[in-house]
């Protein structure tokens, strides 16, 4: 009789695709199959909570986003599944202070599959916009209403009143709706109090969201823009009805999407113009060139300076030549984000990392062996929580096809539906390099030393830390009426290990 050989898949990262990718190599391979009691699936995340983006990005107005976790909690109940909060999986140390500091060769020799699903966490800055002290990356604010554990400073919300976001997608909505609303409504939601009393002490009157292309162009949602008309605390400024015009030869192109919007943009918002006492105003075909100071004597702090742009065949934005400028007080670039250079496999030309149909790619064009990207780390950052997911299943059916080759997913003794045959690249590639242990004991339980100590240390959060936060948030929440009350990592740590 064969022995089975182990699946032992360590994951960095531990957002929604490493958590779909580990629901499903469960469900797939169960334990009453001799292959399933072979496989572990370990999680790290430098973060010492769970969930990615779903924790840190979501908007908190938008609770419903978070059902997905009752997956994630389903699939971590499995014994054959870990999660190790805290760890930092990188040969770069993070920047937040106490994160444990792994290599990831460190992983090597205790995994004998490696999936890199660490997400697209840097914002793609503009050359012209550098952040300063009058410009921010939108992700400073959304790490701020979410208490990121880098804890950015909060925005001067009492010294402006015009506020521009740059770029038409829904993290730019996102933003708009937390400036627009009222604190005492997003009370209710997971917001946590510091954030709820600087939004109250808030001055904005105006929130201008200007991009580079056109309305057919934005890649926001009609969903979200249906939900900033209907703002009950603020009106838009109506849009030129030039530009809502259906061009009558692409009438037959237009996508669902994008009938959707213009018919959003022409009915307007719920508040007719001039009835509330915020409002906000969408500008299309301007791209910032330049950002300034105002003298001190002007009421607003800066000029920014806009190109005027059309879009030539290919609907790429190009400058007309004209210009105008906006006066305002706070610029947030919101442009989109990449995955950082310093994760393994990163390609500076894709902005994430190199790899096809999961499987990863060397510089040198090797397939490597049984390492593989999923989600935002192998997209890029594209998409919602359903493509993530579908990304996700469709990378660890990939697993399970190069492990057990030549078996069309008929072998596989599969409880939940049809494995997705591997396409065009090989998996025998005879460049690819063997990283990891192939022995087929290797010891199923086993972890670099620095992590087995800084669990002992507590300064590892495991799933059954998390769950008992969780619960603790949802319960502090529930006394104040609201969805949950955030805990920061100090009093996470004091709650998990210091308790009698
Ligand atoms: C602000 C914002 C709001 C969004 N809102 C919605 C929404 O309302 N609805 C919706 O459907 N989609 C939304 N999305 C999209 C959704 O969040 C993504 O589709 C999804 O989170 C991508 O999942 P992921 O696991 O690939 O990446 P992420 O969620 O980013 O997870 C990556 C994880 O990797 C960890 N990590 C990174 N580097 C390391 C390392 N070196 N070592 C260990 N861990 C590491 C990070 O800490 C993080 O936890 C939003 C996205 C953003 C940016
Ligand atoms: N509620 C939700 O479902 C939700 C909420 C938040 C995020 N998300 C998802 O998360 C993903 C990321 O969202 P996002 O809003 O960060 O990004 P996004 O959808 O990619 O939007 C980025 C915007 O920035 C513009 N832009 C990029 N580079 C620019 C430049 N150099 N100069 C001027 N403008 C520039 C883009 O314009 P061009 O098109 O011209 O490049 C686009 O309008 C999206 O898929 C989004 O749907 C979903």
């Amino acid at each position: 009789m064969t022995v089975a050989r182990p699946i032992k898949l360590a994951i960095l990262g531990g957002g929604p695709s490493a958590f779909y990718v580990a629901s499903r190599l469960l469900q797939l391979l169960p334990t009453s199959h001799a292959r399933g009691e072979k496989l572990r699936v370990h999680i790290y995340d430098r973060l010492w909570a769970p969930h990615g983006l779903v924790r840190y990005g979501v908007a908190p107005d938008h609770p419903e986003v978070k059902n997905c976790t009752h997956k994630f909690d389903k699939a971590a109940e499995d014994p054959r599944f870990r999660f190790f909060g805290n760890v930092n999986v990188s040969n770069t140390p993070s920047a937040i202070p106490h994160t444990v500091n792994v290599n990831l060769e460190a992983l090597y020799p205790h995994y004998t599959h490696i999936l890199m699903a660490s997400g697209c966490t840097i914002p793609k800055l503009h050359p012209a916009l550098p952040p300063s002290d009058i410009c921010s990356p939108a992700l400073s604010l959304v790490h701020w209403y979410t208490q990121h554990p880098t804890l950015p400073p909060p925005p001067p919300l009492e010294k402006l009143t015009h506020v521009t976001l740059i770029g038409h997608g829904n993290v730019s909505l996102d933003i708009a709706r937390m400036f627009l609303t009222e604190p005492s409504h997003l009370a209710q939601y997971d917001v946590p109090p510091h954030v709820l009393d600087k939004l109250a002490q808030s001055s904005i009157q105006h929130v201008s969201i200007v991009g580079r292309r056109g309305p057919l162009e934005a890649s926001f949602t009609a969903k979200e823009l249906r939900e900033m008309m209907n703002l009950p605390t603020a009106y838009m400024v109506p849009i030129d009805t030039d530009l809502l015009a259906k061009p009558e030869e692409r009438l037959r192109e237009l996508t669902r999407q994008q009938t959707r919007t213009l018919d959003l943009f022409k009915k307007g918002s719920k508040n007719a113009p001039g009835s509330t006492r915020k409002s906000w105003s969408i500008d299309f075909f301007r791209s910032p060139t330049g950002l300034s100071p105002s003298p001190s004597s002007s009421s607003s702090r800066a000029h920014l300076s806009l190109a005027h742009t059309t879009l030539d065949t290919q609907s790429r934005s190009i400058p007309t030549g004209q210009t105008s400028s906006l006066s305002t007080d706070l610029v947030i670039t919101s442009l989109g984000y990449h995955a950082s250079p310093t994760d393994a496999w990163y390609d500076p030309a894709l902005g994430h990392i190199r790899n096809a149909q999961g499987r990863i790619i060397s510089s040198a064009g090797e397939v490597m062996r049984n390492v593989y990207a999923s989600g935002w780390a192998a997209s890029g950052a594209r998409g919602v929580l359903a493509g993530t997911m579908m990304n996700a299943y469709a990378v660890a059916d990939t697993i399970l096809m190069d492990r057990f080759p030549g078996e069309g997913g008929r072998g596989l003794a599969l409880a939940a539906g049809p494995v997705v045959p591997p396409t065009s690249v090989g998996v025998s590639n005879a460049g690819a390099r063997e990283l990891l242990n192939a022995d087929p004991d290797l010891d199923l339980d086993g972890m670099p030393g620095e992590v087995e100590d800084a669990v002992k240390m507590g300064r590892v959060t495991q799933y059954g830390d998390w769950k008992r936060i969780d619960e603790e948030e949802v319960r502090r929440g529930q006394k104040l009426g609201k969805e949950r009350e955030r805990m920061g990592w100090e009093e996470a740590q004091k709650f998990i290990f210091e308790r009698t």
